[in-house]
């Protein structure tokens, strides 16, 4: 057995964890109280809901105090929210180990601590009665989703435009596969933090954006690049005959859902695959994720005409399309507590009787292509640990790499891990970005301007 390399750590400068826990958790919690705070004088509280709408805000200042002194942590007390078992037990198995010491908020593995982080202020909600199925980051999610309306025009509208040459395309598999990279792409960068591709920009920008040069270019920044076996994955599953399902681990709500709805419409639609599964999460979870009430929230907001105005006819006929496909069962939704527990995505195995990862093991194993979202999902598939960049992807998986699930990770880099690079790439951008004046050339990786798509057929043979 080979030794495993370290976790990334909230103590190290040279992460993106070290700011991330002193400035980002702190804005986070910040925008968690104001929300709570708007929620509380909003007509919809009784005087229950205001009395435990001011505990829990006590709480989350409480946890922001302990953030500030750098805390140990204490395990979860509350039995009945499932999944907060597999947190006590991690924590005590690290507590025994070289770890134990620094088991503390700016101190300790940056990913365990992170999903503690939203756990523990979940609790503060699910033990509330009147707060239980409260989404403190809903708003955030819709009002990102209606700052995006030039991509979503620009998106729907491409999507239209595809019917016309439907019957071309589906006899030219060069020109289908041409087809099939850009709606890959779309999902990809639907991931990106600044959504720069897309939403943020101007109508021009869009335009040029939107252009095959334009695309070429970002291409370039997609450094790990195994679209070719994913789209050999689907081809050769349709020439089998059997039904093919694509799951898509869900990643952000909002616009990033928008851009996986879209491909998942034109893999329907052209009959790559006969049904597309969304894996949402539970609860609210790193801010944005998507739960299973955010894909009826979406629809229903890119309905609303006074948040999308233009290019009605266009948006009508994209929802028209997706919720076709709901009718007759070909989309549909599903969700597993094992999304919000800390285990990494090697415990998407047999061997995970407790938490759901044998349920999923057995879910993925028909599925002809997994699809997982963005930088979180991307951080648990590789465990979050400090694996040389050029790593081969397959590698930093760990045993998912051969648990015969074919997956493949759609990700723009957010956070310090990585792998499948070639040699020297990382060396290259280390320099790149100190050029640029940034202290530590590692933390290109973290900058949201890279972006790998990373295969695993599941079998090391
Ligand atoms: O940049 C780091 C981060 O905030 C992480 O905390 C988390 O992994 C990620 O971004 C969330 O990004 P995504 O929505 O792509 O998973
Ligand atoms: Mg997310």
């Amino acid at each position: 057995q080979t030794t495993l390399p370290p976790y990334y750590y909230n103590d190290d400068p040279h992460s993106f964890g070290f700011s991330t826990c002193r400035s980002r958790w702190v804005k986070i919690l910040k925008n968690i109280v104001e929300d709570t705070e708007s929620e509380i004088n909003s007509s919809k509280s009784n005087e229950l809901k205001k009395s435990q709408g001011a505990e829990i805000i006590g709480k989350i200042e409480n946890l922001s105090k302990d953030l500030a002194n750098d805390a140990k942590l204490t395990p979860f007390t509350n039995d009945s929210i499932p999944g907060l078992k597999s947190f006590n037990e991690t924590l005590s198995k690290l507590k025994n180990s070289p770890d134990g010491p620094r088991l503390k908020w700016l101190t300790g593995p940056w990913l365990f601590l992170e999903c503690w982080l939203y756990r523990e202020v979940d609790v503060f909600y699910k033990e509330r009665s009147e707060w239980t199925n409260f989404d403190v980051f809903e708003r955030l999610k819709r009002e990102t989703f209606f700052s995006s309306t030039l991509g979503v025009y620009e998106l729907v509208n491409r999507y239209k435009k595809l019917q016309d040459g439907k019957a071309e395309l589906i006899k030219d598999q060069e020109l289908l596969k041409v087809v099939y990279e850009e709606f890959i792409e779309i999902s990809l960068w639907g991931n990106a933090t600044d959504l720069s591709l897309l939403a943020n920009a101007t109508l021009e920008d869009i335009k040029s954006v939107q252009g095959s040069a334009a695309r070429a270019k970002s291409r370039k920044n997609i450094i790990a690049n195994d679209l070719d076996l994913t789209w050999d994955r689907i081809t050769i599953s349709a020439k089998l005959g059997k039904p093919r399902r694509v799951d898509f681990v869900l990643d952000n709500a909002g616009f990033e859902f928008f851009t996986d709805v879209c491909l998942s419409l034109f893999l329907l639609d052209f009959g790559l695959v006969d049904e597309v599964v969304y894996h949402c999460k539970t609860r609210p979870w790193m801010v944005s994720d998507t739960m299973i009430k955010d894909v009826k929230i979406m629809i229903d907001d890119l309905l609303d005409t006074s948040k999308f105005p233009e290019h009605r006819s266009d948006i009508q006929f994209f929802v028209d399309s997706f919720t076709k496909y709901q009718n007759s069962g070909q989309i549909k939704t599903a969700e597993s507590e094992f999304w919000t527990i800390d285990l990494d995505y090697g415990n998407i195995s047999p061997e995970e009787t407790q938490f759901g990862g044998a349920e999923l093991w057995k879910y993925f194993q028909d599925s002809t292509l997994v699809i997982i979202k963005g930088d979180l999902n991307y951080r648990k598939l590789t465990a979050d640990r400090h694996w040389p960049r050029d790593t081969p992807f397959t590698t930093a998986i760990g045993k998912l790499a051969d648990s015969g699930i074919h997956l493949v990770a759609l990700r723009t880099c957010k956070a310090d891990v990585c792998a499948g690079l070639s040699k020297g790439k990382d060396e290259e951008l280390c320099e790149y970005w100190k050029s640029l004046g940034n202290e530590y050339g590692e933390l290109w990786c973290s900058s949201g301007k890279w972006a790998v798509i990373s295969y695993s057929s599941g079998s090391k043979k």
